[in-house]
């Protein structure tokens, strides 16, 4: 079978041979009815019968592999869809660097890879969860297309999941496909997996910088992932990552879009002091401080995903071959980090320092490393904008020791340059740092829909193109 070209005859459309597959054919349309309920319950509040203009994948060549078209959501295709086989392809680090990838999983790293997939796959459907009012207060047709757009592909991503659990893990993979459409974001009793996963995205610059930062860690998981030693892992990852790139584009962007209109609002209304918070809340736009507030909170909450600095987990994972490094082929070492060492930051004696750790045991800050450097570039582009208008305002990542829940910096506090704080100190100045009440009673009283072809809230700029290059004007979404 052509594995560029995705087979559309089935209930799931596919490039994995689902139809020969017998036994895994049968378990996913078994699984598919609890999706579909699911959707209908967590997904996207109202809008189910809304037609959207939505990209949907054809075929996984990266040039052009989505079409265009509108679809009802619960209609849409979602499927399976592995990057292309690489011939001969070995596995690039770890202990079984220069083997041959496995095509099948490993018995001695059965229940490491089954963790690796559940964990990923439980922040899919978390995210859908945590969006799924935000269609209500959508500030333009567009913003709405692009905000089901990331739902819908979320989804995909945890058919791709399901997929290798049903199909690798026999009847425990089974049990955890079921357990994915059980936990929910935010419940006490049942929630996901992971802390940023159950958090509350109740606005839309909450959404933008989720996809910003949170969507933004996924990459890096994926890209890790991409790796793998475990072959349809590695090629389900390497697909995901195509559709990825649009949900921080729309995060990105989403931003820019705000800071834009924020501070041409400024220049009309003759305002240069970007901390006249109150003036510049008259004009109906987000200050600046309250949007570097936001990308604090969803920065530090993003960090705490990538675990432990030092974790045994990570190197046994690296170790196994199961999953490496963010773009290993470009690291100049010996992919097998038996000796050398990386700068880890930890807290000594009450006092943040860099400390030589074994690099096997530093692959969590590694990567967290490397995801903070793809974040900064990002943030530049928003910093362009405001320079742009001559604005003397930067937007920071906050130190990584601010506000974190997970790993060294967890017991202590800390403010946005990585001074430790007293309880007492943190307590009064917390409203300097994160969102406050009134801060998000704001935000939350801009958030009126626009429904109009081609018009925008007041609080954000137009996009610069459209999504396939339509005009201002299209209609993105057709609301029944
Ligand atoms: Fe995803
Ligand atoms: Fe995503």
């Amino acid at each position: 079978m052509n594995v560029i070209n995705v087979d559309y005859n089935g209930m799931i459309p596919n490039n994995v041979g689902l139809n020969d597959d017998i036994r895994v054919r049968k378990a996913l349309e078994k699984w598919h009815p609890g999706y579909l309920d699911w959707w209908q319950d967590m997904g996207p509040d109202g809008f189910q019968q809304a037609l959207v203009y939505l990209r949907t994948a054809v075929s996984v060549d990266p040039k052009g592999w989505a079409k265009f078209d509108y679809v009802r959501m619960p209609e849409y295709k979602w499927g399976i869809l592995l990057a292309p086989q690489v011939e001969d392809r070995k596995i690039p680090f770890g202990s079984h660097r220069g083997e041959k990838a496995w095509q099948e999983v490993p018995g001695e790293y059965r229940a490491m890879l089954r963790r690796l997939i559940v964990i990923q796959g439980d922040t899919e459907p978390a995210s859908v969860e945590q969006q799924r009012y935000l269609g209500k207060t959508a500030p333009s047709l567009y913003d709405l297309r692009n905000l089901f757009q990331v739902n819908v592909e979320e989804g995909r991503h945890l058919w791709a999941m399901v997929y290798l659990l049903q199909k690798y893990f026999g009847s425990d993979g089974r049990d955890e496909a079921e357990g994915l459409l059980e936990r929910r974001s935010g419940d006490p009793d049942t929630p996901r997996m992971l802390g940023a996963f159950n958090e509350k995205t109740p606005d839309w610059l909450s959404f933008f910088m989720f996809t910003t930062f949170t969507d933004r860690d996924g990459k890096m998981q994926l890209e890790a992932l991409a790796q793998s030693g475990f072959d349809p892992l590695s090629r389900t990852c390497r697909f995901m990552l195509t559709e990825e790139a649009h949900h921080m584009f729309v995060g990105e962007t989403g931003v820019t879009r705000v800071v834009e209109r924020t501070c041409q609002a400024m220049k009309d209304a003759g305002i240069d002091d970007p901390h006249d918070i109150e003036a510049v809340r008259k004009l109906g736009v987000i200050d600046l401080p309250t949007v570097q507030k936001k990308a604090n909170l969803h920065f530090s909450l993003s960090l705490d995903l990538f675990g432990n600095e030092i974790s045994t987990n990570a190197a046994n994972a690296f170790h196994a071959g199961v999953k490496g490094r963010f773009r290993e082929e470009r690291i100049k070492d010996d992919h097998q980090l038996e000796s050398g060492t990386y700068p880890v930051m930890r807290l000594i004696n009450g006092r943040i320092e860099n400390q030589d750790v074994p690099a096997l045991s530093g692959l969590n800050m590694r990567l967290r490393d490397d995801y903070v450097g793809d974040c900064n570039a990002g943030i530049g582009r928003w910093n362009k904008v405001i320079e742009g208008f001559n604005i003397r305002f930067q937007i920071k990542l906050p130190h990584v020791a601010f506000h974190r829940h997970i790993g060294e910096f967890s017991t202590i506090k800390a403010d946005t340059d990585g001074n430790i704080l007293a309880d007492a100190e943190w307590e009064k100045r917390e409203a300097e740092f994160l969102p406050s009440d009134s801060d998000r009673d704001y935000i939350e009283s801009l958030m009126k829909p626009e429904r109009e072809p081609g018009k925008f809230a007041g609080w954000i700029a137009p996009p610069k193109v459209g999504i396939d290059n339509k005009p201002g004007d299209f209609e993105y979404v057709k609301i029944m």
